[in-house]
C-alpha cells in the first residue's frame, strides 16, 4: 500500500510538472511581460503593477486601462507609408512606448520617477519608428478617407476592408485602434496582445505563419 502511494505520488508529481510546463506560457505568466522576477521590480513579485494599479491610476490618457505609469510624451518619426506620415499615434501605442521607446525607465511606475532600468536590445524601438510598420492616424486610410492626399487607388480596398472589420473578432483581434477621439489607426495592439493571451510568439494576436496576420489586414 505504501509502495502504491509512493507511485501515485510520483505520478501526480509528473502530471503536475507536465501540466505546469504546458500552461506556463499561456497568458502573461512566464511571458516576456512577466516582470515578477525582474531586478527593477520592487513590488515583491507583482506581475500587473509595472503597468496597472487598482487605485490612483494615471489619467493623462483618458480611457487608459488603470495605467500605473506616466505615459510617454515623446514625438515620433513614423514610417511614411506610401508618402504619408502619421500625424498622431494611437493611445495604446503610447502606453507601449512608455517602455519601448527608451525614454522612460521601466521602474518608473507607481509614482516613482527616479528609475534607471532602461529597455535594451531588440525590444528597444526608439523614437524613430521610420523603419517599423506604420502606426498612427494617416489621412490615406484612417476613418475619413482623404482623396486629395491619396497616393493612388491601392489603399482604397484595404482601407474599406480594415475599417469594416474594426471590431473585436472571435480571436479578439481589433485591427484598428482609437486615436484620441478621432479616427481609428493601426497601433502596436493591432498586432500584439501585451498579456500573451493567445500564446503566440512575439505576443501576437494570432500566428503569423504563412503571413496570416499580415493578410488579416492586407488584401493581397
Ligand atoms: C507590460 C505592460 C502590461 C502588463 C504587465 C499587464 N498589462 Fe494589462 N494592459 C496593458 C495594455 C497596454 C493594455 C491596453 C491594451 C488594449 O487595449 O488592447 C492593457 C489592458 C488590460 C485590460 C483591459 C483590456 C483588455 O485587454 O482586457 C485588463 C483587464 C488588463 N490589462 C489586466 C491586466 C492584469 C490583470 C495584469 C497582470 C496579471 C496585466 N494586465 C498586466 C499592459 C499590461
Ligand atoms: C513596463 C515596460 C513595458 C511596457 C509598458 C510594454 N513592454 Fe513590451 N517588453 C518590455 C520588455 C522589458 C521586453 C523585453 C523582455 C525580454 O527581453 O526579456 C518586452 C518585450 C516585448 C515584446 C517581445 C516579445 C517576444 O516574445 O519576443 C513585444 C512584442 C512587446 N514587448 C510588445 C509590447 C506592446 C505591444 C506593448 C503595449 C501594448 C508593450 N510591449 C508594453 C517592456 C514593456
Ligand atoms: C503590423 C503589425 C505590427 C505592428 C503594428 C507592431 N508590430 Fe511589433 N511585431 C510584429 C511582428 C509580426 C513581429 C515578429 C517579427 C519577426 O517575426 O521578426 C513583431 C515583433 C516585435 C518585437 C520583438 C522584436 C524582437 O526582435 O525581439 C517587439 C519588441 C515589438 N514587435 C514591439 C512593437 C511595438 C512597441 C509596437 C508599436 C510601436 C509594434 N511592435 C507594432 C508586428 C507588429
Ligand atoms: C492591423 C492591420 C494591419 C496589419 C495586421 C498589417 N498591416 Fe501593413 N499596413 C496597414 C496599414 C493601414 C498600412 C498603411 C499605413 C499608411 O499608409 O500610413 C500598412 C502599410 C504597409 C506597408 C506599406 C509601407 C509603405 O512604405 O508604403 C507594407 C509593406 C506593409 N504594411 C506590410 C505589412 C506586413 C508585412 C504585415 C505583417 C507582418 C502587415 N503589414 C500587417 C495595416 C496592417
Amino acid at each position: 500500500m505504501r509502495e502504491l502511494t509512493k507511485h501515485l505520488n510520483i505520478l501526480i508529481a509528473v502530471l503536475a510538472v507536465t501540466l505546469f510546463t504546458s500552461v506556463s506560457f499561456a497568458g502573461i505568466v512566464g511571458s516576456d511581460h512577466d516582470f515578477s522576477g525582474a531586478g527593477w521590480n520592487a513590488t515583491g513579485g507583482q506581475i500587473c503593477q509595472p503597468c496597472h494599479t487598482p487605485h490612483g491610476a494615471d489619467t493623462t490618457i483618458a480611457g487608459s486601462p488603470l495605467w500605473n505609469r506616466i505615459p510617454t510624451t515623446a514625438t515620433y518619426t513614423t514610417h511614411a507609408g506610401s508618402g504619408q506620415a502619421a500625424t498622431a499615434i494611437d493611445d495604446n501605442s503610447r502606453l507601449c512606448l512608455s517602455c519601448h521607446d527608451g525614454t522612460i525607465a521601466m521602474d518608473n511606475f507607481g509614482g516613482n520617477t527616479s528609475g534607471t532600468a532602461m529597455i535594451t536590445g531588440a525590444a528597444l524601438l526608439g523614437t524613430d519608428l521610420s523603419n517599423d510598420h506604420p502606426i498612427g492616424a494617416d489621412a490615406v486610410w484612417s476613418g475619413t478617407y482623404d482623396a486629395a492626399a491619396a497616393p493612388g487607388s491601392q489603399w482604397t480596398a484595404e482601407k474599406t476592408y480594415m475599417v469594416s472589420q474594426n471590431t473585436r473578432d472571435t480571436a479578439n483581434i481589433m485591427p484598428l485602434r482609437p486615436v484620441g477621439t478621432g479616427n481609428p489607426a493601426v497601433g502596436c495592439t493591432s498586432c500584439h496582445e501585451p498579456h500573451n493571451r493567445n500564446s503566440q510568439s512575439n505576443m501576437l494576436w494570432m500566428s503569423n505563419a504563412a503571413s496570416a496576420l499580415c493578410l488579416n489586414c492586407h488584401v493581397k
